[in-house]
């Protein structure tokens, strides 16, 4: 990575929590800057890239201030975060409210003052670092949940820019949503936006209702469409445009990567290192209770003991990326994940045939190809999901058209990828069967399925969620 100062003001700048790189302090007092997790900076980083722009976020570390610097082509903005800030602002309200509360309260969400208050100081912060970096007039797209104040911070600040609003999980159902103390604050704020996009149409309307009833403000009324036919929301003389525009990857340089000799060659050396089982499953996961991690260990049990499936037979790896580790419900998953994963080894597993192979780790790009390359069933089964890229990376990596998707329908990729296993991820039978169905899947069936996925996937990469994005925002993607 090379870093140079950075430039002063830019025509296109995309604000989030976190920068695409994260600080990181070694023990020997050196530092080092790294990829940053999850999917909102896998999709967005080669998209911006591309288009030069600049990056306001934090670099991963309280405490630090950063100066400005450029990352190739991208122009990147530390937002300094206190511990303090860090603690109610990051891990409190953002991952412990907001994040349960819009997955559908998988784990009860905390309501806590103080962590509100923090919320909005550090969201005021991230609007006055936009409104310094932006040149008169630019384009300015803020990112997700941890930011939703920031669009109407801005529009105070800086009237002239063209912002817009991307949520990359799921919007609740307004029952759900009802339930936060600062419901009208969060509506408001999303308002300040020229464009609030959300995955799915189903997301757009909830916020539409909401807006009339917590803001008073008149919605459209006709359904919003799929990167078409956005609703609006009239906020006094201005027109709020609310669509829905599923992410996705850049599916064509993984497709690329994946038939490289180097990852081919990387995928047959880990089944072989597996001892050449016949089948290997795998997941990957930020290691989050929304992914339904619990929900495939449970099914592999149930395989294992019921004679479905041997360990030499089938080999199932868990990859699993460390996330928000301080914060008490990832803390008790992490503990429940590694017992059950103990366990499960521990009554079935073999002398060189462990029955999950568990890594707590975040593994370099080629390698995570290569595992998709090797795997012959992919199981994602979040309880609930935005919209899982995941899914979407295996399916790029398949050109050979073999290995079987299993996905949830309650991942939003599952409305897109429907030639996937579907599965409830609720229901342990369904989800077994599945599984075993991807083990055992006829060649040509499997190949037939793979090719609609692949089609897919392909056809509507980031490149084409972000511009569908921005010309809805009215901002021409390559201007
Ligand atoms: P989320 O954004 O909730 O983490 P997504 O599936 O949308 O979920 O995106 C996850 C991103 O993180 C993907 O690009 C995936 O490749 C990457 N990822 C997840 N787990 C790992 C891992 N263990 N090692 C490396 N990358 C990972
Ligand atoms: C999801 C969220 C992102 C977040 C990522 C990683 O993709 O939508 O906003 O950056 O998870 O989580 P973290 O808390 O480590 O930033």
């Amino acid at each position: 990575m090379t870093k140079g100062n950075a430039p002063t003001k830019a025509d296109f700048v995309v604000v989030a929590n976190r920068l695409p790189v994260d600080l990181e302090r070694l023990e020997d007092g050196t530092q080092r800057w790294k990829h940053s997790p999850g999917g909102l900076v896998t999709a967005l980083e080669p998209f911006l890239r591309a288009r030069q722009g600049a990056w306001v976020g934090w670099p991963g570390v309280p405490d630090v201030d950063v100066e400005p610097f450029t990352d190739g082509e991208m122009q990147l903005y530390p937002v300094r975060l206190s511990s303090a800030e860090f603690r109610q602002y990051y891990e409190g309200f953002s991952n412990a409210t907001l994040w349960p509360l819009y997955h559908d309260v998988v784990v009860p969400p905390v309501f806590d003052r103080s962590w509100w208050e923090a919320y909005r100081r550090v969201n005021q912060r991230f609007a006055e670092a936009a409104a310094d970096v932006s040149a008169e007039g630019a384009t300015v797209w803020i990112q997700d949940y941890q930011l939703q104040l920031v669009p109407a911070l801005l529009r105070e600040l800086r009237p002239d820019l063209r912002i817009g609003f991307f949520l990359h999980i799921p919007f609740p159902p307004v029952e759900l949503f009802m339930q936060l103390p600062w419901r009208t604050e969060i509506v408001r704020g999303l308002l300040g936006a020229d464009l609030v996009g959300f995955h799915r149409p189903g997301g757009a309307q909830n916020f539409m209702w909401l807006a009339r009833r917590l803001a008073g403000f008149e919605p459209s009324r006709a359904q919003v469409g799929v990167r078409s036919r956005p609703g609006v929301v009239q906020v006094g003389d201005r027109a709020v445009r609310v669509g829905a525009f599923p992410i996705s990857i850049a599916s064509g340089e993984l497709d690329q990567l994946a038939r490289s000799k180097e990852v081919q060659q990387r995928a047959k050396a880990i089944r072989s290192e597996l001892g050449n089982p016949r089948k290997i499953m795998l997941g990957v996961d930020r290691l989050d209770y929304t992914k339904g991690i619990d929900v495939r260990l449970n099914a592999m049990y149930e395989l294992l003991s019921e004679g479905h499936a041997t360990v030499e037979d089938v080999a199932m790896i868990q990859v699993a990326t460390p996330s928000r580790e301080r914060v008490e419900h990832y803390k008790q998953m992490r503990e429940d994940i590694e017992r059950k994963v103990g366990s499960i080894n521990g009554e079935f597993g073999r002398v060189g045939h462990p029955a999950v192979h568990y890594l707590h780790t975040s593994v370099d790009r080629k390698d995570l190809v290569a595992f998709y390359c090797a795997a012959d069933a992919m199981i994602v089964t979040p309880v609930r999901d935005g919209m899982n890229l995941v899914c979407k990376e295996y399916v790029a990596c398949r050109s050979d058209l073999g290995g079987s998707l299993v996905l949830s329908e309650f991942a939003g990729a599952a409305a897109e990828l429907t030639s996937a296993l579907l599965v409830n991820p609720h229901d342990l039978d369904g989800v077994k069967d599945s599984m075993l169905a991807a083990l055992n899947i006829d060649q040509a069936e499997g190949r037939r399925r793979m090719r609609a996925l692949r089609r897919q996937v392909l056809t509507h990469d980031v490149d084409r969620w972000a511009r569908s994005f921005l010309e809805a925002l009215g901002a021409s993607p390559t201007s």
